[in-house]
């Protein structure tokens, strides 16, 4: 009897996840009717193009336009993945979530709940998901011409030699031996998820050493570098080079002062070498 009842609840809750489905998909924006956006107040890609950040993100989705700065550190992924595509038609990121990937029927009504208006015309050309459908070819001159804001602030960044924000591993190696590989990230200048890849000196290798071994202190003392570095701006790497502003004395600061260079050194390696990812 109770196994009945729980065969039929489930039945009816999966009727109503269909429901659902089915009423969520039937907003999708490729089936909508579009003469009813003539309502909608028409925005141009220049007014379109002012709501490129976050403090303003806009962003035109086959032809509508969508106000969802407030949405933006709720969206799932690095902010970073989604600030791209302000200011401008984001059609293909939201087509392509991930390559050939679009966004769920879930995220699609969310979408629904940022509108603001429809791309407007331009030149008598609808900007409407059919009249931009793309041609063979076109995608690719598209991204060759425009630079996102985001994309637009590495290259200056990069042009000026400047660091960018992403993810970087650097590395320190002596007398044939690699000493120090580290791995950090870098985002307005600040230093975080610093972490040791690998801590080695002379054929011992320092990762792997229990708590009773002699060496292990070196290697409290390079997490300790680690912790004490991280959040801080960058240019707080050249504090190693007097590591009693740092580390505790672990012997009376001599080896410490060997260690705060290599750590110097490897970082900027890293910096050297340039983003390894965007995390
Ligand atoms: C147009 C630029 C955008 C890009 C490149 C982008 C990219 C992504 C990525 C990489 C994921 C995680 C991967 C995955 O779920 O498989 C994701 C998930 C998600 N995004 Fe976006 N996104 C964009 C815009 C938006 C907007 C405007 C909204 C809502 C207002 C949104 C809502 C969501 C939601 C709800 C998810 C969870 C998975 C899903 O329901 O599809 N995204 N997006």
């Amino acid at each position: 009897m109770t196994i009945q009842r729980i065969a039929y609840s489930a039945f009816v809750a999966f009727l109503a996840s269909l429901l659902t489905l089915v009423s969520v998909s039937a907003l999708s924006s490729s089936d909508r009717d579009e003469s009813a956006d003539d309502d909608l107040d028409p925005i141009t890609l220049e007014a379109l193009a002012e709501h490129d950040g976050a403090e303003s993100c806009w962003k035109a989705i086959h032809g509508r336009v969508y106000d969802i700065t407030d949405y933006l550190p709720n969206h799932p992924t690095a902010e970073e993945v989604i600030l791209e595509w302000c200011g401008r038609d984001a059609t293909e990121g939201w087509d392509n979530k991930r390559p050939g990937v679009p966004h769920s029927p879930r995220a699609e009504s969310r979408l629904e709940s940022y509108l603001v208006g429809r791309l407007a015309e331009k030149d008598g050309q609808s900007a409407r998901r059919d009249d931009t459908a793309e041609k063979p070819g076109e995608a690719v001159a598209d991204t060759a011409r425009a630079l996102s804001p985001a994309e637009d602030e590495r290259l200056h960044r990069a042009m000026l030699g400047l660091p960018l924000d992403g993810r970087y591993r650097g590395v320190f190696g002596d007398g044939g031996e690699m000493q120090v590989s580290v791995q950090f990230d870098l985002r307005d200048g600040r230093l975080s998820s610093i972490s040791f890849r690998h801590l080695a000196y002379r054929g011992v290798d320092y990762l792997v050493l229990e708590e009773d071994d002699a060496f292990y202190p070196v290697r409290v003392q390079y997490a300790q570098i680690a912790e004490r570095l991280e959040g801080e701006p960058m240019t707080r790497i050249f504090a190693l080079y007097e590591p009693e502003r740092i580390v505790d004395d672990v012997d009376s600061f001599s080896g410490a002062t060997l260690r705060g260079n290599k750590v110097i050194s490897a970082i900027r390696n890293g910096l050297n070498r340039g983003v390894y990812s965007w995390p």
